[in-house]
């Protein structure tokens, strides 16, 4: 009786407790000695891995993506262990936090996490003032999102208070359309609604010395039509890529967690990691189809192995982000994946001598 108690317990709330001890940690690497250390045995110290994108150089294909360094915290620590770039955020205009409690719960058989928690930030003020300490020449993304108790129709008015002040601090921004791991969700996917968002980001950046790329994360949960006009409006606007895609309410490949879904009820979120995979490879694809490669994508989704990451780049991606593997396998995720990554570069270079 007692073990059949424990059980869901432990296992309903070990993703939240690993997540947030795994941050701990990285923070305490942000030491000058623990980036020594993560430079020793994660670090990328390989040349051919640099692509230049969106007229930066990334410093590997490879990045983290958004819910991992909300706060902007962890930029060094990422940089030494070799990421080529980090998207901090989401980023809110005020603190927000609150969780319900679970709010990731782990789906060990199906390498999945179910997130459903409202995007927990310190806030912009708070973040630009830990990105203003960051060391590492590291291209550092922000990823911004409307406030939870925003109402949907003045989200405009909150991306452009996060947009200016964060502008001179960050090498570009993601702007998340994707507000959907709770009951309450949001997700535009009307063309006039995305470019209310849109619009005074692209006349606030018009008035800039410095050129900030912007790009739309999407949902994978929308549909192929409207995945098309998100790439008409990449086409269309000055919007400079798309970053596909964020988690999926949808709960399609699940073969080993159905029971614990189960019992999970219907409960709300979003599913994050293997499960993604083949619709993210399918949203890339059909984004880099129909703009004819013309514009980068950031491919993410499900990506774990070197494989996908393979996978991911011949759907047409240009560059690619992990966040549940890294949650799942930390530092050594990075380190295999430029490592293969490295090899497969350098077997190329020798074939064609
Ligand atoms: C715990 C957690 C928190 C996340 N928070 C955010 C977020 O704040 N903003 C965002 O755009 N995406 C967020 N995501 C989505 C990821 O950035 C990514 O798009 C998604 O998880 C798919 O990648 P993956 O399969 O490698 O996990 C979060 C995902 C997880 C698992």
């Amino acid at each position: 009786m007692i073990k059949s108690l424990i059980k869901p317990v432990t296992y309903l709330t070990s993703a939240d407790f690993r997540l947030r001890f795994k941050v701990w940690r990285w923070r305490v690497m942000q030491t000058a000695v623990g980036r020594y250390i993560l430079r020793v045995f994660y670090g990328n110290k390989n040349a051919a891995l640099g692509k230049d994108v969106f007229g930066m150089h990334f410093r590997s294909p490879i990045g983290l993506a958004a819910g991992i360094d909300r706060n902007g915290e962890l930029i060094d620590a990422m940089a030494a262990a070799g990421f080529g770039f980090v998207e901090v955020g989401s980023v809110t205009p005020r603190k927000q936090g609150g969780s319900p409690h679970p709010y990731l719960i782990e789906l060990k058989g199906d390498h999945a996490l179910l997130h459903r928690a409202q995007t927990e930030s310190a806030g912009v003020e708070q973040v630009i003032e830990n990105i203003k300490r960051h060391k590492s020449r590291m291209v550092v993304g922000c990823n911004i999102v409307k406030g939870f108790t925003t109402p949907d129709d003045e989200a405009p008015r909150d991306y452009l208070r996060l947009f200016r002040p964060l502008y001179q601090y960050v090498d570009y921004f993601t702007v998340n359309i994707c507000c959907n791991t709770t009951t309450k969700s949001y997700i535009p996917t009307d063309k006039a609604e995305i470019m209310a968002i849109l619009q005074p980001l692209f006349e606030f950046r018009r008035g800039q010395n410095q050129y900030r790329p912007i790009l739309l994360k999407i949902s994978p949960d929308m549909s192929d039509e409207q995945i098309d006009m998100m790439t008409d409006i990449m086409l269309e606007t000055p919007l400079d890529g798309i970053v596909a895609v964020a988690g999926s309410t949808g709960r399609y490949g699940l073969e080993n967690s159905a029971k614990k879904m189960h019992k999970l009820g219907r409960t709300p979120g979003t599913i994050n990691g293997h499960p993604l995979k083949q619709r993210a490879l399918d949203v890339v694809r059909r984004i880099h189809t129909r703009s004819q490669g013309t514009y980068p994508i950031i491919g993410c989704g499900g990506i774990s192995t070197y494989q996908d990451v393979k996978d991911m780049l011949d759907a047409g991606a240009t560059l690619v982000q992990i966040c549940t593997e890294f949650i799942y396998n930390g530092g050594k995720t990075i380190r295999t994946l430029n490592k293969a990554l490295g090899e497969e570069i350098k077997e190329g270079q020798t074939q064609k001598k």
